[in-house]
């Protein structure tokens, strides 16, 4: 399987393909001017669709090195919600890039095959994938969406975050990857806890008692970083008492809670080093981690009746590299009500999913969106 970042650098002034994916993703904020690092697919949609087919044609390359000339079957995974000229343009592409057939998934339906969930019962499922430019929210049943959101706040979104709070507490410019390193090594969501409601609050009808411990009464200083169990986290006011309770195994054993980062200081305008705390971290992002939740929460508020057991039940699982982040899947179950499950390879969901398509093309026709623009 080739797992690549959607990026590319052309060097304009030759027209050349300089790099792609890892290699073009580690030039991006480094490239002088004449050397353009592209993400054709920004926000999942073609934003540069002939970067897009460059791209497109390098990867099919490097995905079938052996036979130079195959032309593969495609299946590409587009948020959802994605218009139909959106699809033509994804299509367009992968066709010019030298596809043979191309099919298209939404990418929250991709990313709960890729977690194992059996997406042709009938029965309700969630998926929330936090990618890079967006989550996507779906609630899916009998191979098909059911109810969808997507929304444009992803990792990338927290990395800016995490740059313009820091410009703003230190006057110093930091690069995107930078930004991303620190969310990564240091990024941590908040156990929220309304003001007005020290004690506990009403969520999805169900009593959800606040996390002790984890926020003073100001809610500024964390005493704990939150415990981060793997796998299924039943809440704890839905405690099962068949299951034993998960043993408390943090995610990293030793959460780091400062690093120093280097940057450009603003007032100076020479290079500076300064401490970034994971405290900071958690302020910067706050505001698009609640994006996120809210997200969920909207989607949640839409879901039929029916289905709305099927999901206290089934709980929610989480894809996509953003939800890595520390802390997120507790707070996810804290403001819902509902079960968590982070799965295995949360950067891997999607590309497993519409790989699982292109092995077993046959048998899971329906997750694909219909075809009206044969060729
Ligand atoms: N350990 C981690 N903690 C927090 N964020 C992480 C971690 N690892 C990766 N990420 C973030 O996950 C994002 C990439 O996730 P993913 O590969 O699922 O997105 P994508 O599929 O490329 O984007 P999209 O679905 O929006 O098209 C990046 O923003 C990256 O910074
Ligand atoms: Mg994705």
């Amino acid at each position: 399987m080739l797992n690549e970042p959607s990026v590319i650098a052309i060097n304009l002034h030759k027209n050349t393909v300089v790099a792609v994916g890892k290699a073009a993703k580690r030039m991006v904020g480094r490239t002088p001017p004449h050397i353009a690092t592209i993400r054709p697919l920004k926000d999942g949609v073609i934003a540069d669709l002939d970067a897009a087919e460059r791209m497109l044609r390098l990867f099919i390359q490097k995905a079938h090195p052996s036979r130079f000339l195959a032309k593969p079957r495609i299946v590409v995974a587009v948020p959802s919600g994605t218009t139909s000229i959106e699809q033509r343009a994804v299509k367009e592409a992968a066709y010019e890039a030298g596809a043979r057939r191309v099919h298209i998934i939404e990418e929250p339906m991709a990313a709960a095959i890729g977690a194992g969930l059996k997406v042709g019962e009938a029965t309700g499922n969630m998926v929330v994938d936090i990618g890079g430019g967006t989550t996507e929210v779906a609630i899916v049943s009998m191979s098909g969406v059911v109810v969808a959101k997507s929304v444009r706040v992803g990792g990338d979104e927290l990395d800016e975050a995490i740059v313009t709070h820091i410009k703003k507490e230190h006057a110093l410019l930091l690069g995107e990857r930078t930004a991303e390193r620190l969310k990564i090594d240091l990024g941590m969501v908040r156990a929220a806890v309304p003001e007005a409601d020290p004690v506990g609050r009403h969520r999805a009808g169900l009593t959800v008692p606040a996390q002790d411990g984890l926020l003073g009464p100001d809610g500024d200083e964390p005493a704990e970083p939150a415990p981060a169990p793997r796998g299924w986290n039943p809440f704890r006011s839905r405690p099962k008492p068949e299951s034993p309770a998960p043993a408390a195994a943090p995610r990293s054993l030793d959460p780091k809670t400062s690093a120093p980062v280097r940057g450009r200081d603003l007032v100076s305008g020479l290079p500076k080093t300064a401490t970034i705390s994971a405290e900071q971290i958690s302020e910067a992002i706050e505001d698009q981690v609640q994006a996120i939740i809210d997200a969920v929460q909207t989607t949640l508020d839409q879901c039929p009746a029916e289905l709305a057991g099927d999901l206290l039940d089934n709980g929610i699982v989480l894809t996509g590299g953003g939800a890595l982040l520390r802390g997120l899947p507790e707070r996810m179950g804290e403001a819902t009500g509902m079960p968590i499950r982070l799965v295995d390879k949360p950067l891997y969901s999607v590309a497993l999913g519409a790989g699982r398509c292109v092995e077993r093309f046959q048998a899971m026709r329906d997750v694909l969106l219909p075809d009206w623009s044969r060729r």
